[in-house]
């Protein structure tokens, strides 16, 4: 039976709100066609999550995004392991581990806690702000650079340069000319830091990457400055986006706000809620390495398939009252936010510990806050949902 449910990634409906295309897309066509994309798309939690696991049948050698990738001769230097299959990929996730360790994530926490301060108390004094602009879009790149052992001095620099690499024009989905140029300058100032490491190391995470080693198998300039990209690319408008959709959801919702600002030991199921109910990364790109059969319907080998992540964690079959945002919830299935099987995402540790840090400094400053919802205004991306800019005004405690 041919189901008339049409799903685009592109379509700025979508973006204003996915959920109910994902409902159609589970009930109707739970393994969708997409021609004029050429696409197949999932969007069960039990087949998104079966097939996060199955690395025999989804390869993610052509890339994990379905925008058309323009790196030309610069791909070598931004070529992370996300894009590599097992075994070339756990041999480069595994030496990374071997730095970037949850005990140097551990260690790190009194010195998050200054950088969400530094952007936090400054923007709370003017009762009136961006959170995004102010707060949520330049912690996570601080955090990072922190880890990295970037000079203070040169971090507001890589923040401008972060946000070029992923920022997209209204309606242009391609990787465009400035964020080419902004990646290759990101690299080269990662290629200097690491030839001064060379020179002299510290206790950072670039130069536990020099030392990583496994069986006398090291990892090269060039992985390590791909891997550090990666972190930029993957850690942090992610994170960014997560602590804005957070204050949006709460303020949608206010019974849900009350609890997290009177009992700040609620703020971490608050980040739970909010990465299941609207993820900031909404879907992952596999290519099909053999024909899969599912649900009657016959995926072939070559094609490109999408996991939609932000519906599984919407399927009612996996989530009672799914469509509802509710920070009590207690679940025995697990989330999809960050992936699962041998790319499961290396940070999560990092982006939910940034995530309690930043909003428990906020719950316990601030005792209301208001979002100008008619100012708010959500990026235009395949796949990353989230605000490019949030107003909001707060009363301080
Ligand atoms: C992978 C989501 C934060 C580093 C992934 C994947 C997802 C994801 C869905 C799997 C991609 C795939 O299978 O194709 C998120 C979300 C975040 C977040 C929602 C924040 C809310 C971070 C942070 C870092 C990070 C803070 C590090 C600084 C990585 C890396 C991978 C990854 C290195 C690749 C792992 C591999 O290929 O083995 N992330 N991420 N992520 N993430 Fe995250």
């Amino acid at each position: 039976m041919s189901s008339g449910v049409v799903f685009s990634p592109y379509d700025y409906a979508v973006h204003t709100d996915p959920y109910p295309t994902y409902a159609r897309l589970r009930d109707e066509a739970p393994v969708y066609r997409n021609d004029e994309l050429d696409f197949w798309a999932l969007s069960r939690h039990s087949d998104v999550a079966a097939l996060f696991r199955d690395n025999t049948r989804l390869s993610n050698a052509n890339g994990v995004s379905l925008d058309p990738a323009a790196w030309g001769p610069y791909a070598h230097k931004t070529m992370s392991f996300l894009a590599l299959d097992d075994p070339r990929h756990n041999r480069l996730r595994s030496l990374v581990s071997r730095g970037f360790t949850p005990r140097r994530v551990r260690d790190l926490q009194p010195r998050i806690l200054e950088l969400a301060r530094h952007h936090l108390h400054p923007a709370l004094e003017s009762g009136e702000f961006d959170f995004v602009a102010d707060f949520a879009g330049k912690f996570p790149m601080d955090v990072i650079s922190e880890l990295m052992g970037v000079p203070e001095a040169d971090r507001d620099r890589l923040r401008e340069l972060a946000d070029t690499v992923m920022h997209r024009d209204e309606g242009v989905f391609d990787v465009p000319q400035a964020a080419m140029e902004a990646s290759l300058n990101l690299v080269a100032y990662y290629a200097d830091m690491l030839a001064e490491r060379r020179k002299k190391r510290t206790d950072d995470l670039t130069s536990a990457l020099m030392d990583a080693e496994i069986d006398g198998d090291r990892l090269s300039d060039d992985e390590i400055i791909a891997f550090l990209f990666l972190m930029v690319v993957a850690g942090n408008e992610t994170t960014t986006k997560l602590l804005a959709n957070a204050a949006y959801w709460a303020h949608r919702n206010p019974g849900e706000q009350a609890k997290p600002f009177t009992d700040p030991a609620r703020v971490t199921d608050w980040i739970e809620e909010t990465l299941r109910y609207d993820t900031s990364s909404q879907m992952v790109a596999r290519t099909a390495t053999e024909d899969i059969a599912l649900h009657g319907t016959t995926i072939p080998a070559g094609a490109r398939v999408l996991l939609l992540v932000g519906s599984a964690n919407r399927d009612p079959r996996a989530f009672d009252a799914a469509d509802d945002y509710d920070i009590d919830r207690r679940t025995e299935t697990p989330i999809v936010s960050f992936g699962g099987g041998t790319h499961f995402c290396l940070g999560a540790h990092l982006a939910r510990l940034e995530a309690r840090i930043a909003l428990t400094e906020f719950v316990e400053l601030v005792k209301s806050y208001d979002v100008d919802t008619d100012r708010a205004q959500r990026v235009h991306s395949s796949n990353v949902r989230g605000f490019a800019t949030l107003p909001v005004r707060v009363e301080s405690r």
